[in-house]
């Protein structure tokens, strides 16, 4: 049977993770997948999380299944991470969490269920974004539209193209957006931008789902959360896929969730069971240790405090080699204008580097970047960003 099968394209991001992985010129540079790199560039384990760990360890007491749903106290922490603790959407229990394997995990069973038990027929997608969203969407048979969003004549939003593209989105259509950090943009809209989407969205009755996967990577964790909270104002309903893997530091513990927002409880918990036969029938239930991890961090105001200080350090120490960047290609002669980088939230950079131009880079100077031109800032030191930016400037 297998013989006439045709191998499958390496995936444009992971796939790029084996190259380096593989990769033997010792000056590598590896600008590719979203994980964060401190100065030394390494991606620890934050020291909150380490302490969860150690705590957990020495106090569980079985290895038992958990339900469908995943850890009780992770989905409620979720919650309040989302929403803002006391939300009316959580007084109401409106809302219903299921724990999922990271943030790919969610969005699959948001697109089953947005296609199963909505009879969504299309999912309106940025372009650019990040390339699993198209492909989790044809996979379950949904038909994939993009709306314009980035203008790269003036590196910012493509606010005019945004809105005409979004106008033609149907009722019962799934409009996909980014929470904050868009990837691979890290542009993001204003707050006067999201108040007129999340209007746009409830005149229409679109069916938002938010991918919302870096909250705290650009201002903090509450600010980064306005877009959706301005949509939680405004529609009844909502999806939501968020993931742990970067603001925790949790990438290979498959930390992610699974949101959807009702009218009211009752339609929540029906909705939700709906949710759950999808789960059983994909992966029957989660694992524990990341997001038992989660919870304890979120529950403890002590390592919740120190979490949240070790997550600020991580968006400075990215801020800070967002504008080292700039300057240092301006001092190896770099003529453009690179200014706007500066201007981007999260980990992403989309430098405007050509897919020929990353391909010289790597070939010629062994760094790695995804071939849209998204580089990963969190991947700048110190040590390798000179190297960095005479390649560069020698590739443009
Ligand atoms: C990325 O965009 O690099 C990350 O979200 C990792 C991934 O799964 O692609």
């Amino acid at each position: 049977f297998f013989d006439k099968i045709q191998a499958a394209p390496a995936d444009p991001i992971l796939g790029l993770g084996e190259a380096f992985k593989a990769e033997t010129r010792p000056e590598k540079v590896n600008l590719g997948i979203g994980i964060y790199k401190n100065a030394q560039g390494e991606t620890p384990i934050p020291r909150a999380v380490k302490a969860a760990e150690t705590r957990l360890l020495a106090e569980e007491k079985t290895k038992n299944y958990l339900t469908i749903d995943g850890v009780a106290a992770y989905n409620a922490a979720t919650q309040a991470m989302l929403f803002g603790e006391n939300h009316e959407i959580i007084a109401n229990q409106r809302a219903k969490t299921a724990q999922s394997l990271g943030g790919t995990g969610a969005l699959r069973i948001a697109a089953e269920f947005a296609k199963r038990q909505v009879q969504a027929q299309t999912v309106w997608i940025s372009n650019p974004t990040w390339p699993n969203h198209n492909a989790i969407f044809q996979a379950v048979g949904m038909e994939v539209r993009d709306y314009r969003y980035y203008d790269k004549n003036t590196h910012s939003l493509d606010w005019d193209g945004l809105i005409a593209d979004l106008s033609q989105a149907k009722q019962g259509d799934v409009v996909l957006l980014h929470g904050c950090c868009h990837n691979p943009t890290g542009i993001d809209p204003t707050p006067e931008q999201w108040d007129i989407l999340a209007n746009m969205a409830a005149e229409k009755g679109w069916l938002p789902l938010f991918d919302f996967a870096y909250q705290g990577f650009a201002n903090g964790l509450e600010e980064d959360a306005y877009g959706l909270r301005a949509f939680a104002k405004l529609n009844r309903e909502l999806l939501i896929a968020s993931s742990y893997s970067k603001n925790f530091g949790l990438y290979n513990e498959r930390v992610g969730a699974f949101t959807l927002v009702a009218d009211n409880a009752e339609i929540a918990n029906r909705a939700f069971s709906q949710a759950k036969s999808i789960i059983r029938t994909i992966y029957s239930n989660p694992a524990s240790h990341g997001a038992s991890t989660v919870a304890l961090v979120l529950q403890d105001p002590d390592l919740k405090a120190q979490w949240t200080d070790e997550l600020d350090e991580m968006r400075e120490r990215i801020k800070t080699m967002r504008q080292k960047f700039v300057d240092t290609l301006k001092e190896c002669g770099a003529t453009q204008d690179f200014d706007f980088i500066v201007k981007q939230n999260g980990m992403f950079s989309f430098s405007g580097l050509t897919a020929e131009q990353v391909d010289r880079l790597r070939d010629e100077f062994a760094i790695y970047a995804v071939r849209s031109g998204r580089i990963n800032v969190a991947g700048m030191t110190d040590d390798n960003i000179r190297y960095l930016c005479e390649s560069i400037v020698k590739v443009l």
